[in-house]
């Protein structure tokens, strides 16, 4: 009778059948860095420690930042029992060191790797690996892993992420779990057991309004992000969130477009990972990322994500319900040419087309709050009349009075 529970039970364990998602992580969407967007493969255990030194010295942790990831080519060879290693020469500390330090920082620590034999930069990659490399990861003290799509021929990416949600869960150390399949396998409809956030889109490419064509795909400017994917705001919400991908602020953009990058990640409720150099930052830029007032829209507890109320072609106004009855709303100017505004806000009763919010104007009126100036603007009485600078947004938080 004993020997068949010790095998029920070791069954179930080798079936993860009791596995699941960690859960109460990422109950807001994730705040933090990735080396992606702006080092590529060129990082190394200097670069990780002085990201999380100035994570820190630039107010960007206490403005709520928290993850520190080093994304792709990290890797060195897997050992003969199959072992996955740091590169030697870019970490010769050691990856177990660089989460110490990122801890003692009050920090968290994110990894990178990939579902297929290899990742997108030709290193090593988990596929059959699974276990191990989750029992690792834990053993080194990581707290987010982003799991890539690359070369995964003949898999099929909800099962490919289900065996490492199980490896992770198994391994035993809350992990919060990036999906990165680009949105290809329409993960909306599936990955809420599974992840805490997955990629919507292909990468994000360093403009605000452009494709940049690479062959056999594309990466995508700001604008042409927020088009690609309507109709999936109801799969996010807390522990789960949609990724437009990581942020190009700071890398190079107008402060205008930094400005409306940021804004429009956070009415959306994405998950705000920072891709610049955050070590040499101008003011401007500090300013945009450490904005409490947007990154509190962002972070609000309801997680609902932002829709669009109005749709032109030059110019949108979107709306994201908050929690408490409060609502922030964000216009948008699409052209490279300032643009003249008048907003009746009476004759403009903004209903959530799916989960039901409402916010009638001409019935109740709200106080106005510009989150880029931090000042009051006056109540939804008057019809608003502003310019919004090309490519920019403004942004405010409304409150019943
Ligand atoms: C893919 C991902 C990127 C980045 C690179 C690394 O393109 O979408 O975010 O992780 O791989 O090679």
């Amino acid at each position: 009778m004993k020997r068949i529970l010790v095998l029920i039970i070791a069954l179930v364990f080798a079936s993860g059948a009791n596995a699941q998602k960690f859960e109460g992580l990422a109950e807001t969407p994730p705040m933090g860095w990735n080396s992606w967007n702006k080092f590529a493969c060129d990082v190394d255990e200097n670069l990780i420690k002085e990201t999380a030194d100035a994570m820190v010295a630039s107010g960007m942790k206490d403005a709520g930042y928290e993850y520190i990831v080093i994304d792709d080519c990290w890797h060195g060879e897997r050992d003969s029992l199959g072992f996955i290693h740091p590169d030697p020469e870019r970490f010769p500390s050691g990856i177990k060191a660089l989460a110490d330090y990122i801890h003692s920082k009050g920090l968290k620590f994110g990894i990178y790797s990939d579902a297929g034999w290899e990742t997108c930069g030709g290193r090593p990659g988990s596929r059959g690996r699974e276990y191990q490399d989750a029992m690792t990861y834990a053993s080194w003290g990581v707290d987010y892993l982003k799991y890539d799509w690359c070369n995964t021929e003949g898999l099929k990416a909800e099962g490919a992420y289900l065996t490492m949600r199980d490896a992770l869960y198994e391994a035993g150390r809350p992990i919060v779990f990036s999906i990165c399949e680009w949105g290809d396998n329409d993960p909306w409809e599936w990955a809420g057991p599974i992840g805490h956030l997955w990629r919507t889109t292909g990468d994000i490419y360093n403009c605000f309004d452009c494709e940049e064509d690479h062959g056999t795909w594309s990466s995508w400017g700001v604008l042409q992000i927020i088009d690609m994917r309507p109709g999936i705001r109801t799969a996010a919400g807390p522990g789960h969130w949609n990724d437009p991908d990581m942020m190009e602020v700071g890398n190079g953009m107008s402060v205008s477009e930094d400005r409306a990058h940021f804004a429009l990640w956070a009415i959306q409720a994405a998950p705000l990972i920072a891709g610049n150099d955050i070590r040499n930052m101008s003011p401007e830029t500090v300013e945009i990322l450490t904005n409490k007032d947007v990154i509190a829209i962002d972070q609000d507890t309801l997680g609902v994500q932002g829709y669009k109320h109005i749709d032109e072609e030059d110019y949108e106004v979107w709306v994201k319900p908050l929690a408490g009855g409060e609502v922030a709303v964000l216009f948008l100017n699409r052209t490279e040419d300032p643009m003249d505004i008048t907003f009746d806000w009476k004759a403009n009763k903004m209903t959530d087309p799916d989960f039901g919010h409402s916010y009638d104007y001409a019935a109740d009126q709200y106080s106005i709050y510009n989150v880029h100036t931090h000042k009051k603007s006056g109540t939804t009485k008057k019809a608003l009349k502003a310019t919004i600078p090309g490519h920019d947004v403004l942004m405010y938080r409304l409150t019943k009075k």
